[in-house]
């Protein structure tokens, strides 16, 4: 009788009995969740602040963890693949439930495949690479926005001043090739390509020399629309060679993706011939909404690094990871869930060696964490915190700013909702969506050369392929095209209407007349035009 009672209230109170057993465990006292970054880099120096300020926070608020503390190992991947993974595999030894990181994307790609095995969720606030969000690597979790949305606000800004053509520089690893890759889709939408990309090396280092030989190059070309989208080391060193090139001059224009705002955000001032080298560059930044709690925390920070160290967006992002994780791991007490961890028998049947690979546990309820980390739904220091079903966070925007003198200003915002506008995000989402180009806006630009003109964005290549135009050396109608004697100059209506029609075009069209008849007579059209079959001429002015 009393055993019949016993396992009746087992279905009483727990629905199903196989999962009595998780209910049996009350939340532990601490749990423990790991940070991998390179702590000395752009994003890292601050991130670490960051994150240390939101544990504190969560650690003294009883009403999110309810008593449960929060214990934070960071690991410094030093930008390196290989260490990100090596300490990730060291994590994967310690009971930790997720990891917030990592920064990169390089050590992304590489750590997801053993956080997918091991069901340990990364919460990454710095990588940005679009191809990170595939199905492939189901627990990484974006805490920031993907470059895809970054780019398509760049191929908005080109297509937005009528360019055609741009030039990629990039660095040419997992974030540097994706974030290209996802520009050119987004440019083909608007009719608009890159004519050339540039790719620098991430693994020597990077040498004055190499950079002057990809500019020279650069600079060859049509396009004079560069699209920037490298690492600080990179980035500083392609500028300042630039400048001394000429290339930051009147008629470039030059984009530079987030990693410029990044270090304007947090390392201002910079020294003045930093500043002199961007002078003009447009830069994007990942929008996040004023708040209170954004202004206070702006003053905390200030007080906490003495005015040392700026905050940046990816700061922000690092310090809601933590906030994000801590709810979940509350909302997954609630839900049941139980931290445990068992050993992952295909790393046991590999036999113990030195590496002692076997150490490494799966957590046995990391899919549930996982659940409830993309069921999130909070407002963090960005704005809201939210998850698409893609697993995106919701509404991305970028600030467009503008480097001047020895600051910046901001011409004004880039949405995934409505495009182009002077007005915040936050403003518009109150209004229906509206991508007419009428109300695509931004302020003007101060273009480099100190022109607020917009440049043409292309010029004559010196390495292009002439176009050969067949004109007749004519005797009559010589006020419609006529050959100056003596000379290989033309002249004459059609040839005026035809230079008129060529430079009206967003891109150059270098070409060369031809000219075609002996002078003493009419030249035969048809023969003339049979001179474009066998690939003589190109093209007929007549
Ligand atoms: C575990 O217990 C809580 C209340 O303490 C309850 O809300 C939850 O549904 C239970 N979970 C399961 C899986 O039974
Ligand atoms: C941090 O990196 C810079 C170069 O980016 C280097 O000069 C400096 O020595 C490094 N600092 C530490 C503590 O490793
Ligand atoms: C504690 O956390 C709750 C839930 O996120 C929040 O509403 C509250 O403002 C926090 N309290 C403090 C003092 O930060
Ligand atoms: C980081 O890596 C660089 C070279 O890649 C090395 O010089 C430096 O000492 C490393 N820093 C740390 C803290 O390991
Ligand atoms: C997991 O493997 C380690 C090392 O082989 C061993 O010490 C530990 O007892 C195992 N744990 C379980 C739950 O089997
Ligand atoms: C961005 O906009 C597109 C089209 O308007 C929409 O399909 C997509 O879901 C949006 N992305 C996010 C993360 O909101
Ligand atoms: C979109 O914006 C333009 C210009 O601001 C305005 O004329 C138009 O009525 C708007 N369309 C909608 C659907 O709101």
């Amino acid at each position: 009788m009393n055993l019949i009672w016993f396992i009746l209230s087992l279905f009483i109170y727990s629905g199903l009995p196989s999962s009595f057993s998780k209910n049996v465990s009350s939340r532990p006292a601490i749990v423990n969740i790991g940070a991998l970054f390179t702590f000395n880099s752009t994003i890292g120096r601050v991130a670490k602040i960051a994150i240390e300020e939101a544990v504190k926070d969560v650690n003294s608020n009883s009403s999110i963890l309810h008593g449960t503390k929060l214990v934070v190992t960071m690991h410094d991947s030093n930008c390196s693949g290989f260490l990100g993974m090596v300490e990730a595999l060291q994590f994967m030894e310690t009971d930790i439930v997720a990891i917030i990181g990592p920064q990169s994307s390089v050590v992304a790609h590489i750590i997801s495949h053993i956080t997918n095995e091991l069901r340990v969720p990364l919460l990454s606030f710095g990588a940005t690479d679009p191809t990170l969000s595939s199905l492939q690597f189901p627990f990484f979790v974006r805490t920031t926005q993907s470059d895809l949305y970054q780019m398509t606000a760049v191929a908005e800004v080109v297509n937005h001043y009528g360019w055609k053509d741009v030039i990629a520089i990039f660095i040419d690893d997992d974030y540097g090739r994706s974030g290209v890759s996802a520009l050119d889709d987004k440019l083909a939408e608007r009719r608009c390509k890159i004519s050339y990309k540039a790719g620098i090396s991430p693994v020597y280092g990077v040498n004055r020399g190499d950079i002057m030989d990809l500019l020279i190059k650069v600079a060859l070309m049509e396009s004079r629309i560069i699209v920037l989208h490298v690492n600080p080391d990179a980035g500083f060193m392609v500028l300042s060679v630039a400048q001394y090139l000429g290339m930051m001059g009147n008629g470039y224009v030059w984009i530079a993706t987030d990693w410029l705002s990044s270090v304007l955000d947090s390392a201002a001032p910079l020294p003045s011939d930093t500043m002199d080298s961007m002078q003009g560059v447009l830069v994007l930044r990942q929008h996040t909404a004023d708040s209170d709690r954004k202004k206070a925390f702006l003053s905390r920070w200030r007080k906490l690094t003495g005015g040392s160290l700026g905050l940046h967006s990816y700061g922000l992002y690092a310090y809601d990871s933590v906030w994000l994780v801590a709810h979940a791991i509350d909302a997954f007490f609630n839900k049941g869930g139980v931290i445990s961890f068992s050993n992952d028998s295909r790393l046991q049947s590999m036999g113990s060696d030195n590496l002692h690979l076997d150490a490494m546990s799966i957590f046995d309820d990391g899919a549930l964490l996982l659940q409830n980390i993309l069921q999130s739904n909070l407002v963090g220091l960005t704005g809201p915190i939210k998850f698409n079903t893609d697993g995106s966070l919701i509404l991305p925007a970028y600030d467009i700013i503008n480097v001047v003198g020895s600051g910046f200003r901001r011409v004004g915002y880039w949405s995934n909702y409505s495009g182009l506008s002077v007005v915040p995000p936050e403003m518009l989402y109150a209004r229906p969506p509206n991508r007419s180009i009428a109300n695509q806006q931004l302020y003007s630009v101060i273009w480099p050369g100190e022109t607020s003109l917009k440049p043409r964005g292309w010029v004559f290549p010196n390495n292009g392929k002439q176009l050969r135009i067949g004109v007749p050396n004519r005797v009559s109608f010589r006020e419609f095209v006529s050959e100056v004697r003596g000379t290989d100059i033309f002249q004459g209506f059609c040839i005026d209407v035809f230079i008129a029609a060529v430079n009206l075009l967003p891109y150059a069209v270098p070409y060369r007349f031809i000219s075609f008849g002996d002078g003493h007579e009419n030249p035969s059209y048809t023969k003339l035009v049979n001179l474009i079959t066998t690939g003589v001429s190109m093209m007929l002015q007549i």
